[in-house]
């Protein structure tokens, strides 16, 4: 109660401070979401269809507002060619956009916005692929940190049941390969390091399909 009593004043004292400095009305996170470029990559409710995107409608706040500053300061990378990131560095160039209470502001609307149901992948999936994937993800260990179906992760590690396949499929191939190594993921490495090729897309396969 003290602590909610405490956000909400502090809250109170930003949306202020940001009135008195700019006398325009506060914006919420879902305009900031929707005015600072987001939306080109993302889509209107963070949940866009391009499948290597992750979804990052339902995500876990912390989590989320973690990624956009590590993404922002370049901690976060992916996508390695001859000329860099270009994958992260996309949206590492608008990030100079949105200030850290912003940040905060978009990942406490994210957070709480409603994630949308799996999408199918253009040819359609047999069940023998999605129960592979399925004993894959448990003897990979994975649900120790991320939780049964990859739904109900410890706090602040991320939601993967119900992510997009491909994103999914690269997430884990640059955190095992040593690409993505910020925040957390050093955690996850033991576990990424013995995934092969064809468990990482079962488990991306299994994982895309579950119901959040
Ligand atoms: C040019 C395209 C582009 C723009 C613009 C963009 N993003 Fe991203 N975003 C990406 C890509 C691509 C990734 C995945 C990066 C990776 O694979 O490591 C990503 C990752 C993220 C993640 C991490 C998700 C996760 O599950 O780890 C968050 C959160 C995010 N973006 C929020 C935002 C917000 C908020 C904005 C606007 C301020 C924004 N993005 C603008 C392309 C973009
Ligand atoms: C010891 C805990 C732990 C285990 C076990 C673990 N992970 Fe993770 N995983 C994490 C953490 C923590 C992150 C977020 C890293 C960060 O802070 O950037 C993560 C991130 C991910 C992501 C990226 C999510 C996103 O939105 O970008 C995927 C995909 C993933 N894990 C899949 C798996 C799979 C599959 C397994 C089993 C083979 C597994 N993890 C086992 C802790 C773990």
């Amino acid at each position: 109660m003290i602590r909610l009593f405490a956000g909400f004043s502090l809250s109170l004292l930003l949306v202020s401070t940001a009135l008195a400095q700019t006398a325009a009305p506060a914006a919420d996170g879902k305009s900031l979401f929707r005015t600072r470029t987001c939306i080109a990559c993302h889509g209107r409710d963070g949940a866009r269809a391009i499948q290597n995107y992750p979804e990052l409608a339902g995500q876990d706040r912390v989590y989320l507002f973690n990624q956009m500053k590590d993404i922002a300061s370049g901690t976060r990378i992916s996508g390695k060619d001859e000329r860099g990131y270009p994958r992260s560095q996309g949206m590492k160039d608008i990030m100079h956009l949105v200030s850290e209470a912003e940040l905060q502001q978009i990942a406490d609307y994210l957070a709480v916005a409603p994630a949308p149901k799996p999408r199918q992948p253009e040819t359609p999936l047999d069940q023998a692929a999605l129960d592979k994937g399925k004993a894959a993800y448990t003897q990979g260990g994975c649900q120790s940190c991320h939780g049964p179906s990859g739904k109900k992760p410890l706090a602040s590690y991320p939601t993967i049941g119900g992510m997009k396949r491909e994103y999914l499929m690269l997430q884990m191939a640059e955190m095992r390969d040593g690409i993505r190594t910020n925040g957390k993921s050093k955690l996850m490495l033991p576990f990424a390091k013995k995934l092969n090729n064809e468990q990482i897309e079962l488990i991306a396969t299994y994982l895309s399909q579950i119901e959040r």
